[in-house]
């Protein structure tokens, strides 16, 4: 029986994909079973080992798997005190709150208590609505802010509506930049302004500084005007850092790579590494002088053993100062990646730091995006050994985030990788089967 595991039967991966097909919602389903991980190594149930280039999922792994100093912190918070009632405050908790204040340094100081991403998504709108009294909230076409009903609402996935609806109400989706494609960062600040000019009740606009699905951005130049625009008209800025907090993008947070500051904050995967579920929104005194604490009420919000592995994580974070390894290393990775993949069917190689995404065309004369291709490529990168995903508003961009701590060595070799599975899905394709790669 292997370490760790109740009963020698569930180790059998067989095993492992009956149970997960027959009890578990899964989508898109791969059967491939991640048994163990170590610094920027996972290895599967066979063994097999593969470069984590996803970051667990979407860079959530930051300081890379099996850190000793977050795993130590968990143990020792668990034998302590495992769970605190909501009403009353722990070491745990207020520790990472002073510690959160001196990394996100700016007047963002009060932290609203979440286990997800998508918990904290929501409690962002709470808080701007409270403070603002201004109901309609801006979000951005192709954004992702997770699964909550404010989650998927301020997504463009029409699956939702239908399915799922009536979402939350006056939420207005705007275009984000995407100068690949000819969505220009003039076109989409013209949407914001016209959205501003023709409500007048429009109290926050939501973004993700880098949008996970596909890896797309803009300048300095657009988040300042952005700002400026927000506080010309007394709207709230909400920065969605869920990816790009604490490092990815080789600064900090994503806000001091763009020279401003957002009104409000939404942390979550890094802030612990993924080592524990735990999340949190950012704001500063004035903000949160308006937001009624009911509305924060939660069983496992900050959870000691969450904050202890989130202050634990944030510790490795600053101590090996791990945003300028990302910078190095992103910088490397895009350098490499643009020398070394320079087919026809790679439309364009972008990102910062380590948020790198690579878009796949039928040719780079027509861009004609090819989303069989990028899933062709990315299973013969996983039969190749490099764990990786893809999305984008076209479905066709391999996305790159890999732990923070990721080494030259394994970068050269996953772009090595990349290259050849790119070329073996152009050439030979793959049998449509019943399997979303
Ligand atoms: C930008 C962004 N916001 C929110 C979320 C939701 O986070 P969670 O999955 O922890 O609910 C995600 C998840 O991928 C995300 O990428």
């Amino acid at each position: 029986m292997a370490e760790g595991s109740r009963d020698g039967e569930f180790i059998k991966p067989g095993k492992i994909i009956e149970l997960d097909k027959k009890h578990i919602f899964r989508q898109p389903f791969r059967p491939f079973i991640i048994d163990s991980a170590k610094g920027s190594i996972i290895s599967d149930a066979y063994g097999k080992k593969y470069i984590d280039l996803v970051g667990g999922l979407y860079g959530a792994v930051a300081v890379g798997w099996q850190r000793k100093e977050v795993i130590s912190a968990m143990a020792a918070q668990m034998k302590k005190l495992s769970f605190a009632p909501e009403k009353t405050p722990s070491e745990a908790c207020s520790r990472l709150a002073e510690e959160l204040s001196g990394i996100l340094d700016c007047k963002l100081t009060k932290f609203l208590r979440a286990v997800s991403g998508s918990e904290a998504a929501d409690l962002a709108i709470k808080a701007a609505r409270s403070y603002t009294g201004k109901k309609t909230i801006i979000s951005t076409l192709n954004a992702y802010h997770g699964q909550t009903y404010g989650g998927v609402s301020f997504e463009s996935d029409k699956r939702y509506d239908a399915k799922y609806g009536p979402l939350v109400p006056k939420i207005l989706k705007i275009p984000f930049p995407y100068e690949y494609r000819g969505v220009t960062a003039e076109q989409s600040l013209g949407a914001i302004k016209k959205a501003m000019r023709e409500k007048n009740d429009v109290g926050a606009i939501i973004m993700e500084p880098v949008q996970g699905s596909g890896a797309i951005s803009s300048s300095r130049e657009y988040f300042k005007e952005l700002r400026e625009v927000c506080d010309g008209k007394g709207v709230l800025l909400i920065f969605d850092e869920v990816i790009t907090g604490f490092g990815r993008l080789g600064s900090k947070f994503a806000y001091q790579h763009y020279g401003i500051v957002p009104d409000i904050v939404i942390l979550g995967k890094a802030i612990s590494s993924g080592y524990a579920p735990i999340a949190t929104t950012a704001m500063d005194e004035d903000i949160a002088s308006k937001f009624d604490a009911y509305g924060n009420i939660s069983t496992f919000g900050w959870n000691p053993i969450c904050a202890a592995a989130a202050s634990a994580n944030l510790g490795v974070i600053i101590k090996e100062r791990l945003w300028l390894e990302a910078k190095r290393n992103g910088k490397y990775f895009l350098a490499r990646a643009r020398e070394r993949l320079n087919h026809d069917i790679v439309g364009e190689i972008r990102g910062t730091g380590l948020f790198i995404g690579i878009e796949l065309v039928k040719d780079n004369a027509s861009m004609t995006p090819d989303p069989d291709l990028a899933r062709s490529a990315l299973r013969r990168c996983i039969e190749n050994g490099v764990y990786i995903s893809k999305g984008g508003p076209l479905n066709n961009t391999l996305i790159i985030t890999p732990p923070l701590v990721i080494d030259k060595r394994q970068i050269d070799r996953s772009i090595e990788i990349i290259g050849r599975s790119i070329i073996q899905a152009s050439s030979k394709g793959l049998s449509k089967n019943n399997i979303n790669w």
